[in-house]
């Protein structure tokens, strides 16, 4: 086996790591490289990796717990409940319903109370050109932040929303009723401590409604300079696809979002494994987000 190379592809984010055949699993000192360039790089891209699913979940179970789309149960590989197909072929003569998957900024997951750790896309077909996507380095954006801002956020929770995922609205009603039942709006911390790098980052995204003890008036204007803020060119990479890619990155500290830049008639089609996070949060009970004494309440209340 040739020796594995971490090549870094941006400022923000992204390294490439060649040198491994991953059908094969990963040796313990490989393993520990692969977990330090994570680390360091957010986003890992192995590429030329003709992966099954079997054999992506086995890769994505050395990094921790696989996560069985139980939140989302739609278009997970009939034979494998880890693996979400986000792809735009059709399915049974009908449009795909995960052709526009991910196209806000986004933490996989977010609007549960196991915001996702990591996730691991492979791509298997892709259209000749476009279908990018992006990743946002969410420690750059809260150390970018003036003192005074940080110091406003630092204790600040703020209500993720699944009915922000872009085109929610145009998902069948019955479909959109149970998801918003499986996930009611939920409060996270908006600066977090990544549990591994000690590092202060933003955890905000397009799925927030608001901030909590604050109406969406209020919060609206600030959470739009956030989102643009956080995910400004120079905190960015962007990842044009091969097939056979590997892409996994750190949900904890960057977000993403899938472009539509491509020709929708070409296929995208992609094989998505999550990874588990901790606990987090609390749910918020009613549409408007309450005070947080009261939601914490509430919460405990219903657990
Ligand atoms: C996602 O948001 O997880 C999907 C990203 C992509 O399809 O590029």
């Amino acid at each position: 086996m040739s020796e594995l190379v971490v090549r870094p592809l941006g400022y923000a984010a992204g390294a490439s790591v060649t040198g491994l055949d991953l059908r094969k699993g990963l040796q313990a000192d490989q393993l520990a490289r692969v977990k330090a360039a994570w680390r360091e790089h957010l986003v890992l891209v192995f590429p030329d990796q003709d992966l099954d699913a079997e054999q992506l979940i086995a890769f994505t179970r050395n990094f921790g717990e696989v996560e069985r789309n139980d939140s989302v149960p739609y278009y997970r590989d009939p034979n494998h409940p880890e693996v979400l197909l986000v792809t735009n072929k059709p399915r049974d003569g009908k449009p795909s319903q995960t052709r526009n998957t991910g196209r806000n900024w986004h933490s996989d997951l977010s609007y549960t109370n196991r915001p996702a750790m990591g996730s691991v896309l492979m791509c298997k077909e892709k259209p000749p050109v476009g279908g990018d996507t992006m990743f946002a380095n969410m420690y750059m954006a809260y150390d970018a932040l003036s003192d005074r801002l940080k110091h406003f956020l630092d204790d600040m929770h703020a209500v993720h929303d699944i009915s922000l995922i872009k085109g929610f609205e145009r998902r069948d009603p019955a479909q959109i009723a149970e998801l918003k039942k499986r996930n009611p709006p939920i409060a996270h911390p908006v600066v977090r401590t990544h549990p591994e790098t000690g590092r202060k980052l933003l955890f905000i995204s397009d799925r927030v409604r608001a901030f909590v003890g604050m109406p969406e008036e209020e919060s609206r204007p600030i959470l739009d300079f956030l989102n643009r803020h956080a995910t400004s060119p120079e905190f960015v990479y962007r990842h044009r696809w091969s097939v056979n890619d590997i892409v996994m990155w750190d949900n904890r500290c960057t977000l993403h979002i899938a472009l539509p830049d491509f020709d929708q008639t070409k296929p995208r089609h992609m094989m998505r494994c999550s990874l588990l996070g901790e606990p987090s949060g609390y749910v918020i009970q009613d549409e408007s987000p309450m005070d947080e004494q009261a939601a914490r309440s509430a919460i405990a209340a219903v657990s």
